[in-house]
């Protein structure tokens, strides 16, 4: 069912050009909203309660404009994790009402067509989307889009791990690590975290076995003490552990990286993984980027996952919509313990 709005606009975070979040990144509150326009069948309109930003978000931002032009319509809205209410949907919507909660992920092509999530409200479809039960609050839930779907593509799909394997989290305390060692705990893998001194209590916390601290600690004679390992989950793209692995990993076992970027250092490093000799330090163990697919399938089992086995989003910060700039920034220290929330205040029914 379509509903007609007399005022259709929306508040939206965009850019146009590429550079810094507080060069580029403008709030215009009076962005055209996709309210009164025809639906396709699957489509449904979200009124965004709460969204996250994540390091892809501030990625785009700062890329070659060539690339922006091609990612994005101009002005573009960045962010692609949302949790909100149903505003209205498409003819053939079925089991989704006016009202509903739910969370989801922006998909790529909807992000290029309709934008991003980091506005009052946008037009997404049934595919990139789930229900969120009334026990959780939408803050928590608009993390699960980019960090918790990640953390469980590359657990189940990726490393497809099993109950007793051994796995070390490089970057546990960020967003998607903070998921990561949630996930693999009740899935029943041993982790170990590697994270700073300030994190080690909270990675604990969640469930790693064996808190490494990679600021005080030799961290490839520790992971020798406590391995072998199956496999580690890079966040941070950490070449020098990847050359080191045969001191630590059980032949067979695995790195699953996802901290790429569309730099030429990030390239440098990406070849030197696939190329270098191990005579010259390369590693025998592979090496395996993946990007999120994020899937109907892989939301659903990941949303009963969660929801079942009581997995927490870490929040390290909630600003307000209109701070959309100091979020940016806090994600972009890399700093941070968990997930970075902007909360929705402009939400008003049927605007
Ligand atoms: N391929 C994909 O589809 C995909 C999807 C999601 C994310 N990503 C990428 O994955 C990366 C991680 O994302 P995220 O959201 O988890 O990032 P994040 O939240 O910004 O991660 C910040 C965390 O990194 C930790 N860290 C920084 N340097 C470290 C080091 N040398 N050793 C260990 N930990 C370190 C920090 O902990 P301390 O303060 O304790 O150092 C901080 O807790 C980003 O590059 C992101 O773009 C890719």
């Amino acid at each position: 069912m379509n509903s007609i709005d007399e005022t259709p606009t929306k508040a939206a975070w965009v850019y146009s050009s590429t550079g810094q979040p507080r060069d580029v990144l403008k709030l215009d509150k009076e962005f055209p909203s996709e309210r009164n326009k025809h639906f396709k069948p699957d489509d449904v309109l979200v009124d965004v309660v709460a969204m996250s930003i994540n390091p892809v978000d501030y990625k785009l931002m700062q890329t070659y404009q060539i690339l922006h032009k091609f990612m994005h319509k101009s002005p573009a809205i960045p962010g692609f994790d949302f949790a909100g209410k149903v505003a209205a949907t498409g003819p053939d919507v079925r089991g989704l009402k006016v009202g509903d909660r739910v969370w989801g992920r922006q998909s790529m092509g909807r992000y290029k067509d309709q934008g991003g999530t980091l506005t009052t409200q946008i037009l997404t479809d049934t595919k990139c989307l789930y229900t969120l039960p009334e026990s959780i609050s939408f803050n928590d839930a608009a993390g699960y889009g980019i960090a918790g779907l990640t953390a469980w593509e590359g657990l189940v799909d990726h490393m497809k791990i099993e109950p007793g394997q051994k796995v070390v989290i490089v970057g546990a305390s960020g967003g998607v690590g903070t998921y990561a060692i949630q996930l693999a705990k009740a899935l029943g893998a041993e982790v170990t975290s590697i994270s700073s001194t300030t994190n080690l209590q909270l990675c604990k916390s969640l469930g790693a076995t064996h808190a490494v601290d990679y600021k005080s600690e030799d961290v490839v004679a520790r992971l020798a003490e406590l391995g072998p390992y199956d496999h580690v989950f890079d966040l941070i793209n950490d070449n020098g552990l990847y050359r080191a692995s045969s001191k630590f990993m059980k032949q067979g076992g695995a790195f699953y990286g996802i901290a790429g970027d569309i730099t030429m250092g990030y390239l440098a490093s990406a070849l030197s993984r696939k190329f270098r000799p191990r005579i010259l330090g390369g590693s025998s163990h592979p090496y395996h980027d993946y990007l999120l697919q994020a899937a109907p399938k892989t939301i659903k089992e990941f949303s009963e996952f969660v929801f079942q086995n009581g997995i927490k989003t870490v929040v390290d910060s909630v600003y307000n919509f209109d701070h959309a700039v100091a979020a940016f920034e806090r994600v972009a220290s890399h700093r941070a313990k968990g997930k970075h929330g902007l909360q929705n205040e402009r939400i008003v029914p049927n605007g």
